[in-house]
C-alpha cells in the first residue's frame, strides 16, 4: 500500500508502479502474439492493481493488460484512480489501444499515463492527450 498523501509525481512511487507492471507482464498469456504487456493501476487510496494481457485461440476474445487491471480493480471495489502504467518490451513507448483508452477514460478519468519498458519509463502523458474528444456518460444525460 502506498501513502495516499504522497506526491503523485514522487519518482519512488512511480518506480514501484513500474515494477508492479513489469512483474504483471511476466504473467501475460500471449502464446499467439508473443507480445507481453503489463499494467498497473494506482488507486486514489494508494493501492496497486495489476493486469496482463490474456490471449486465447479465437484471437478476438483477447483481453488487454489495461482492461484486465480495470476489471480486477472495479470487481474488488476500487472506484478512484490516479495513474496507470503500461509496460511492454519495446524501445519506443507502447500506448494503450483504442478500446483501453475508452475504458480507462470511463473508469479512471484523466489520469496520468506512464509508459515503460523493461529498462524503465519511456513516456508520460495524460489520458486526455490520448483521447482528446471522448465519448462518455455525460453525452447520455
Ligand atoms: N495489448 C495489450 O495488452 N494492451 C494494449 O493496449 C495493446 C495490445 C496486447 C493484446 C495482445 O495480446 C497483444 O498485446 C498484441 O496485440
Amino acid at each position: 500500500m502506498l501513502d495516499a498523501a504522497a506526491d503523485p509525481t514522487d519518482p519512488a512511487i512511480e518506480a514501484v508502479l513500474v515494477e508492479a507492471a513489469q512483474v504483471a507482464r511476466e504473467r501475460a498469456h500471449a502464446p499467439f502474439s508473443r507480445f507481453k504487456v503489463g499494467a498497473a493501476l494506482e488507486t486514489a487510496a494508494g493501492d496497486i492493481i495489476t493486469g496482463c494481457n490474456v490471449e486465447n485461440a479465437t484471437y478476438g476474445l483477447t483481453m488487454c493488460a489495461e482492461r484486465v487491471a480495470i476489471f480486477k480493480a472495479i470487481s474488488e471495489g476500487h472506484r478512484a484512480f490516479t495513474r496507470v502504467v503500461v509496460v511492454a518490451d519495446t524501445e519506443s513507448p507502447t500506448p494503450p489501444c483504442g478500446a483501453c483508452r475508452q475504458l480507462l477514460w470511463e473508469f479512471c478519468g484523466d489520469v496520468d499515463v506512464v509508459l515503460a519498458n523493461l529498462d524503465g519509463v519511456t513516456g508520460r502523458c495524460r489520458l486526455a492527450a490520448l483521447l482528446p474528444l471522448p465519448f462518455d456518460a455525460r453525452l447520455l444525460e
